[in-house]
């Protein structure tokens, strides 16, 4: 018997489960074991159609036998450097690599590449050159940093500041000096959007008021998801980003954009901001920059903010920051590897081709039992559902389990349904979705 057979319990002791109910977990465990293309398979060898990407990360599917290749080679050849005060080849030529696709093209200038080791060490850093960067202009009273309410960013204590979901920050202390704009959900008048809502770009001004309550020179930058994604997809109002972007450049703050979901293809563009149009000061990424199978974030910083910071004396270091694994080379194997696969494929704009048809499809669930509202962009789709009284999440969470009995993985929070299937989906698989997720619907208590 595999030592993680199910039946086998005392094996599963010992992992303490990250975001998850351990206890309800391990008296009812699933489990996976193998992956390739869109599917899982799980312990008791089922097909299990990956509709969330891993957690959005598996961009170009699973199992893909060059990045397995260059990941191996790497090893070999040279499996750890140290990257203080030393370099190796292959984090300048990936760093290279993405500076030459960064985000808005090349008059955007972000192309300035700090690397870490996750979603949340790309925002922590980027928060912390936004306040280096800050003080390097002079500008040393700008310490406060904006994130928005229902944000995620991950879990350092960076991340939990800025972010917005309450359970994620109600134990935890958090920086002093932060602040929230007001989120863009609003069923009442955007219920079933497809695409943009078209509601809310006003909500952006939230910025003019916290101005107007702190001081713009107190404030270093503000931090948001393009479309906010672990909240349970929330795409942006029309307007609203150029909005914030407005404000902040009369203001003299960053702006920075998460995009370790919506980054490499998931809105049918490399890019968020190659989406909407509108440019930040910095990117966060990490998940697709591997494509999910090692570890890595990576922060796009624009030119005007890596220059400031290259400043002073030579023989000094210009940014007291970074981690054992930034650039290591064994995830720039895997990243380069990714982008090969990504251009050889057409992968980050594939999902404009197959976006009608998503949008159709998952528009068609309108009308089947405690659907409240349908939210599709890109390869993404939040479907929420009413909640039953006093138990917010547990009618989402019974259609996960019921679906992944039925071969597919979803992913819920609260009660909303976030998919996010790799970007090589069919349209015969998003038919799959479809229909498990009706079935299950229809059965739902
Ligand atoms: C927008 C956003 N930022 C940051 C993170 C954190 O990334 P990680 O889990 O790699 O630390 C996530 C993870 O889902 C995310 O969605």
């Amino acid at each position: 018997m595999s030592p993680l057979h199910p039946a086998n319990t005392s094996s599963l002791d010992s992992y303490w489960m990250p975001f998850t109910a351990n206890r309800q977990f391990k008296a009812a465990p699933r489990l996976l074991s193998a992956a390739k293309g869109i599917y899982y398979t799980s312990i008791d060898e089922r097909e299990i159609l990956d509709g969330t990407s891993g957690l959005w990360c598996v961009n170009a599917g699973h199992g893909r036998a060059a990045i397995a290749d260059a990941v191996s080679r790497q090893l070999q050849v040279m499996d750890y450097a140290p990257s203080f005060q030393m370099g190796h080849p292959i984090a300048f030529d990936f760093a290279a690599r993405l500076a030459a696709m960064s985000p808005g093209g090349p008059e955007a200038g972000l192309d300035r590449i700090f690397f870490a080791g996750s979603g949340s060490e790309a925002v922590d850093s980027a928060l912390k050159i936004a306040v280096a960067y800050q003080r390097a202009i002079g500008q040393g009273t700008r310490t406060r940093l904006i994130g928005r309410e229902r944000g995620y960013h991950g879990v350092g204590f960076g991340g939990i500041s800025v972010g917005g979901l309450v359970n994620n920050r109600r134990v935890f202390p958090q920086l002093p000096g932060t602040d929230h704009l007001r989120h863009t959900h609003d069923l009442a008048r955007n219920a079933f959007s497809k695409g943009l809502p078209e509601h809310g770009a006003e909500l952006a001004d939230d910025l003019e008021r916290l101005v107007g309550l702190h001081g713009a020179e107190t404030i270093a930058a503000v931090i948001v998801e393009p479309v906010a994604g672990s909240t349970g997809v929330l795409p942006p109002p029309r307007g609203y980003l150029e909005r914030l972007r407005d404000i902040c450049t009369r203001h003299g703050i960053l702006l920075i954009f998460d995009e370790v979901i919506t980054g490499f293809g998931r809105l049918g563009s490399p890019f968020a901001v190659d989406h909407f149009g509108v440019v930040p000061d910095m990117v966060t990424t990490a998940k697709g920059l591997t494509n999910g199978c090692v570890p890595m974030g990576a922060v796009f910083a624009s030119r005007k903010i890596h220059d400031a910071l290259m400043q002073g004396p030579e023989a000094q270091i210009e940014l007291f920051h970074g981690y054992t694994y930034s650039g290591h080379p064994v995830a720039c194997a895997a990243g380069l590897a990714t982008l090969d696969i990504y251009r050889q494929e057409g992968l980050l704009t594939r999902g404009a081709d197959i976006a009608p048809k998503w949008r159709d499809a998952m528009h068609s669930l309108a009308g089947l039992p405690h659907v409240i509202d349908i939210r599709t962009i890109g390869l993404v789709a939040g479907i929420e559902l009413a909640s039953r009284d006093g138990a917010i999440g547990a009618r989402a969470h019974d259609l996960f389990v019921d679906c992944f009995e039925r071969g597919l993985l979803i992913r819920v929070t609260g009660d909303i349904i976030a998919l996010s299937p790799p970007l090589i989906i069919e349209p015969d698989q998003i038919d799959q979705i479809v229909t498990t997720l009706a079935d299950g619907l229809k059965r739902l208590a």
